[in-house]
This record gives C-alpha cells, sequence and structure tokens, in this order.
C-alpha cells in the first residue's frame, strides 16, 4: 500500500456570497499518496481551484469550511489543518507545502527585484538560526536556478519580473515554489496561457524536481492531454463533486464515469486539424446545483434514480473510485 500523505475527510466549503451559498466543494473524500503527481481535472468552474486553495489552509471570507477535515501525516505526527493558528499555518508554507497559485504570473511584485524575493523565501529557512550573508544568499539561489535549468542566474536574480518573458517568469515562481523543497507542491494551471512549446519545459522542469526530489505534486489543468503526460493519478471534479478518482493509465483506457469519458473524447487524436467537439451544455451554477447526480442534465446515460438519489463515491476496483449509479461496488455495470 502506498504511504499516505495526506487526506481529505468529508469536506464540505462552501462560499457565502450576497446571491446565496455556493457549494463549490461538496462530500470531498480521497488520499494523496506521498511521492505521487496527482492530477485534477474538470471544466471551468467545478471546484478545482477552490480544492486546492483548502489544500493550502487558505480560506478566507466569502470562503468557509461547513464540514470536515484536510489531515496531513508527517512522519508520526498527523496535522489537521483547519485547526491551526496563522503563524502554525505560516510555519509550514514554504517548507511543507506550498503553492503556485492560478494566473500566478501576477503573483510576483513587480517592482521588487527576483533577487529579492527569494531572499524572501530564503529567509523563512533560516528563521531563528543565524543569518547569511547576501552573498552567500545570492550564491545558494544561483545554484539552485542552474540545477532547475534556468539560463544566467546572476542577470535572472537581478531583473524585475516584468523584465521576463511570461514563461520564464513561470519557471521562476516554480522554481521559487520549490526552493526549499516542500514535501507537498501544489500547482493551480501552471502552464495555462502559455504556448506548447513554453508549456512543455515547464512541465518537463515540474517532472524533473518531483523525480528527483520524491515531492508530492498536486496540479491542476483543466487539458487531458497535459494529465496524459504527468500524472500517476487523476482525480476528475464536476460541479463542486469528485466523479472518478484512479490511475491515470485506468482512466485513460477504461474511463467510468460519462463525465471522464466526455473529457477523453474531446481530446484531439494525432493527425486531426479539426478540434473536436466538446461536451454538450455547461457544468451547473453552484448556488443551486442539480438534485441528484449533478451530472444527469448533460448525461446520455441518465436513469430515473439519476434525478432523485445522489450517486455514492464507491470503490469499484484497486485504488479506482467512481459516483455514478450504473456502478456497484464490485465495479460491474449497466448502461443498459
Ligand atoms: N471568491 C469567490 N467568491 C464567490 N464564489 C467563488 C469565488 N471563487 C470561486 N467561486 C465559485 O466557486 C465555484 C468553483 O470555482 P473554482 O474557482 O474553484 O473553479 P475552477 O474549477 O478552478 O474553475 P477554473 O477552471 O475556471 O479555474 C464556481 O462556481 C465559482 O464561481
Ligand atoms: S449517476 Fe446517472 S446521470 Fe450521473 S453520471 Fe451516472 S448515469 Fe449519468
Ligand atoms: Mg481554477
Amino acid at each position: 500500500m502506498p504511504e499516505k500523505i495526506l487526506k481529505v475527510d468529508n469536506c464540505r466549503v462552501y462560499y457565502f456570497t450576497s446571491r446565496g451559498i455556493n457549494k463549490a466543494l461538496d462530500n470531498i473524500n480521497f488520499e494523496i499518496y506521498k511521492g505521487e503527481i496527482l492530477g485534477i481535472a474538470g471544466e471551468s468552474g467545478c471546484g478545482k481551484s477552490t480544492l486546492i486553495k483548502s489544500l493550502y489552509g487558505m480560506i478566507l471570507p466569502p470562503l468557509k469550511v461547513v464540514e470536515g477535515k484536510i489531515l496531513l501525516f508527517d512522519n508520526n505526527d498527523t496535522i489537521d489543518l483547519f485547526s491551526l493558528s496563522d503563524e502554525s499555518l505560516r510555519n509550514l508554507r514554504w517548507k511543507y507545502i506550498s503553492y503556485m497559485p492560478q494566473g500566478s504570473m501576477n503573483v510576483m511584485n513587480p517592482v521588487v527585484r527576483i533577487e529579492e524575493q527569494f531572499f524572501e523565501v530564503l529567509d523563512k529557512r533560516t528563521e531563528g538560526t543565524k543569518k547569511i550573508s547576501k552573498n552567500q544568499a545570492r550564491e545558494i539561489i544561483s545554484n539552485y536556478l542552474r540545477d532547475m535549468g534556468l539560463p544566467s542566474p546572476s542577470k535572472l536574480l537581478k531583473s524585475y519580473p516584468h523584465q521576463l518573458s511570461g514563461g520564464m517568469r513561470q519557471r521562476v515562481i516554480l522554481a521559487m515554489v520549490t526552493f526549499l523543497n516542500p514535501k507537498i507542491i501544489l500547482a493551480d494551471e501552471p502552464t495555462t496561457a502559455l504556448d506548447v512549446v513554453v508549456q512543455k519545459g515547464i512541465l518537463m522542469m515540474m517532472k524533473k524536481i518531483q523525480r528527483e526530489r520524491k515531492n508530492t505534486l498536486i496540479f491542476v489543468s483543466h487539458d487531458m492531454g497535459v494529465h496524459y503526460q504527468m500524472a500517476d493519478r487523476l482525480l476528475i471534479m464536476y460541479a463542486g463533486k469528485i466523479v472518478e478518482l484512479g490511475p491515470k493509465k485506468a482512466i485513460f483506457e477504461n474511463p467510468l464515469h460519462p463525465y471522464t469519458k466526455f473529457l477523453i473524447d474531446s481530446l484531439p487524436r494525432i493527425g486531426e486539424k479539426e478540434k473536436r467537439k466538446g461536451i454538450s451544455g455547461e457544468p451547473p451554477d453552484l448556488l443551486s446545483p442539480p438534485h441528484g447526480c449533478r451530472f444527469h442534465p448533460r448525461c446520455p446515460y441518465k436513469k430515473k434514480i439519476c434525478e432523485d438519489r445522489e450517486p455514492k463515491f464507491i470503490k469499484v476496483s484497486d485504488d479506482h473510485f467512481v459516483a455514478c449509479h450504473l456502478f456497484s461496488k464490485k465495479g460491474e455495470m449497466n448502461y443498459g
């Protein structure tokens, strides 16, 4: 059995807005294994970023934890993420768990040289111990950037973020969040909005870091092709729920949930010029999601029970879970 590093236990995390309650994460249960790459997929608005923020303990208004726990396992310690004080959370961040937010191009301070931003991260490591000189710090950071395959580290460190291309900025941010060798790295759409070549460079850098240091990497992408290249396991979200979770190979070769099938079928095939037809319709408004299975208004296999009863998230085989009335616990299916 793989060793667990994190457990999400019956989490409900909602946005309390003036328009109503947005059920962005509802009844979420799963585990993350030490050293794996877990890919999170789903259409826009399905709750991927809310899940990543929750895993980082970043619950800011109007977001609130309504129920459940997130547990982190560190050697013999169990940390209950939502019960930590602000200070304990701060101590955990960068060193134990780090986070690359969606749209992180804008995360770096544009008027502060990259070097200064790295010094701040390095400071977190040396907190409470004797401070090192700026020159020593510069050398440590440059060596790390060189190791990461980034060109001309000294020149890079003297630059301001706006002087770098989008791809280079993203690589610098990735270097920054992995600098203190955190056990868990969260990356929300790290390659979106970049061209294919740049995207490939960043994915390779992520894989290199993870292979060499054996961190646990959890990353979000709406691109199933990226997941195919990167992930060990895949978690598919739809309308604030996990609908399928399993090894990448099993999910691509034998997707169980009709929504997962749609996602995989919409991937372009080699040699095809035209973009494949996506899924018809849109995910529901999470202020008032559909009753029963939240996918039922779009599902071609819908049965009466789907409108009335929410399917349970069940284990159908070793490490493969699905939430759909078509499946029984033994993995038998009935598309009739
Ligand atoms: N700050 C916020 N206040 C209120 N509602 C929010 C907020 N952020 C997200 N939501 C809502 O929560 C739901 C889940 O959003 P989330 O950002 O987690 O989706 P996502 O899967 O990351 O989408 P995308 O692929 O577009 O990034 C959506 O209905 C969204 O409108
Ligand atoms: S539970 Fe029913 S509506 Fe939902 S995905 Fe399965 S078959 Fe489709
Ligand atoms: Mg998002």
